[in-house]
């Protein structure tokens, strides 16, 4: 029977670590680390999240706030937001969640972050440093991989991973996090995307597999290496009339088929979603450690 990564019980494992950072900063320093979520529009998946985030920043001593702004906000004032964000000292981080609605241009608002508050490491001087092997802020989902992977024993040096998907918050850092020459990493990795012709062609020679596809059940058993290690990073939204919310969240992999024939394997929703939060908080308290170190 393949071994259920519990991204739940391990975030916990992290934010305790969190936290007692938190508690250091307090001592040493008086100092409180501070979170400034911004949400535009009214996504429900985003609100969730947003929702969450600041729920964890409680828990471990985060003071955090969550900046709400109309779907039809304009790119100045979204801007003019994250600007008088970088400025407040109660901040240390700043999370604009993603994605935006259409008439704001997500590159720039990214760009408009002070890359010492970026703490999900989307600014491109973190990618870039991260690039260089010497990264400041991981983005929180490659991160929580990462952090998956090696802290249930499986270290991707020299193994074979395959990630399906190719975003700049997920599958694009992933590649450039696992390839590092560095501890939890080393691993050699295949990027497959939508132009992949025969993507179970590569994920069939896959140690490790990473699905951030954001299509249900897009692997399937039949494309995988049996004793291979499967990673979901889906979250999608599927009808069940039997849930009183009228939805269930299922990943991008065919989880009970896979089941029998992986070595290990992510649930959804409490796999890696739990995981990113938790890097999250732990890129927050940095940013407050660098700020008075
Ligand atoms: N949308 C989906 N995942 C993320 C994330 O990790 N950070 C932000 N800002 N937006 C997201």
């Amino acid at each position: 029977m393949a071994n259920i990564l519990d991204g739940t019980a391990l975030s916990k494992e992290i934010r305790s670590e969190v936290a007692e950072s938190a508690l250091n900063l307090k001592a040493l320093h008086n100092l409180t680390p501070g979170l400034a979520a911004v949400l535009v529009g009214d996504d429900p998946a985003s609100a969730v999240y947003v929702r969450n985030k600041g729920r964890a920043c409680d828990e471990v001593g985060i003071f955090s706030e969550i900046f709400r702004l109309p779907k039809d906000t304009s790119q100045q004032s979204v801007l003019a937001l994250v600007d008088k964000l970088n400025k407040d000292p109660r901040f240390h981080g700043i999370l604009v969640q993603l994605p935006l609605p259409e008439q704001i241009n997500e590159t720039t608002i990214i760009e408009h972050i002070d890359p010492a508050k970026d703490v999900d490491g989307i600014h491109p001087f973190n990618l870039g440093k991260l690039t260089q092997g010497i990264p400041e802020f991981i983005p929180g989902t490659p991160a929580g991989v990462q952090q998956l992977l090696i802290r249930n024993g499986y270290d991707p040096a020299g193994k074979h991973v395959v990630i399906c998907g190719r975003s700049n918050i997920v599958g694009k850092p992933l590649a450039t996090l696992l390839t590092q020459r560095s501890n939890g990493a080393n691993a050699t990795v295949t990027v497959c995307h939508t132009r992949t012709e025969n993507i179970s062609e590569f994920t069939k020679t896959a140690d490790i597999v990473v699905a951030a596809i954001g299509q249900p059940k897009a692997i399937t058993a039949d494309m995988l290496k049996p004793g291979c290690i499967v990673i979901d990073v889906g979250i999608n939204r599927v009808e069940d009339t039997s849930r009183k919310s009228g939805y269930r969240l299922i990943g991008d992999v065919d989880y009970e088929n896979i089941l029998p024939v992986c070595e290990a394997i992510t649930p959804v929703p409490v796999g890696v979603g739990p995981m990113t939060i938790a890097m999250l908080l732990v890129n927050t308290v940095k940013a407050a450690e660098k700020s008075v170190t």
